[in-house]
């Protein structure tokens, strides 16, 4: 069952309850809230106050990407904050970091996800496979919307299936970066059930045109 995650970073942020709201009738899945520090990528979003924020004009559910070093000292505050799930980058930091990071997610009853920055091998979701409710495979350098989709970390994805099937099935995979109605068959083709779109979406003045044609293509591989 595929999943549509549009990501608030297109989104307009002097209007996001109303964007969200928007999506949510377009028949979005969930939100996808896209945090970056300046210093694990080289761009600044949004943070804890604008998702406690939202989390009062919405009740979908809060997919929160932190794009941020020292995740251990933010992770379950974003769980306070209102997100349902809450990923970080295994680049972010040292693994023990990473994994006290998962941990306290869980200990607030959320769901935890692990990221992948395109140059990042497959192979390193192992050791926290049991830390994690998610893969999150970047398919573009993390730091941007609007890039294009990087076809090349699709191996990588069939690979990261493969490996979430056989050491962890039921362990979702999110596909992040340049998702479109053009590349929606061939991530999900590749393995992806959580698809983010920002561009796609939020680019779009007609957003349930802009979900449906994103589902029809990917539910056509799935
Ligand atoms: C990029 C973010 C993405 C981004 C995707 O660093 O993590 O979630 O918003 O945007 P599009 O879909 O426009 O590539
Ligand atoms: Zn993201």
């Amino acid at each position: 069952m595929i999943k549509i995650a549009p990501s608030v970073l297109s989104a307009d942020f002097g209007s996001l309850a109303a964007e969200v709201e928007q999506v949510r009738a377009a028949g979005a899945d969930w939100i996808h809230f896209d945090v970056m520090d300046g210093a694990f990528v080289p761009n600044l979003t949004v943070g804890l106050p604008v998702l406690r924020s939202l989390r009062k004009h919405t009740d979908m559910f809060i997919d929160a990407h932190l794009m941020i070093k020292q995740p251990q000292l933010y992770a379950g505050r974003f769980c306070d904050a209102g997100a349902d799930m809450v990923t970080v980058h295994v680049e972010a930091g040292e693994p023990y970091d990473v994994i006290k990071s998962l941990k306290d997610v869980h200990a607030r009853g959320k769901l935890a996800g692990l990221a992948l920055k395109p140059s990042t091998p497959g192979s390193i979701i192992l050791p926290f496979l049991e830390y994690i409710d998610m893969v999150l495979v970047m398919t573009v350098e993390p730091g941007f919307g609007g890039q294009s989709l990087q076809r090349e970390t699709l191996t990588k994805m069939r690979g990261v299936r493969a490996l979430i099937d056989q050491y962890k099935p039921g362990c979702l995979l999110e596909v992040d970066g340049g998702v479109n109605a053009s590349t929606a068959a061939i991530v999900a083709d590749s393995g992806a059930e959580v698809l983010v779109a920002g561009n796609a979406i939020f680019g779009r003045e007609d957003r349930a045109a802009a979900i449906s044609e994103i589902r029809a293509a990917a539910e056509i591989k799935a």
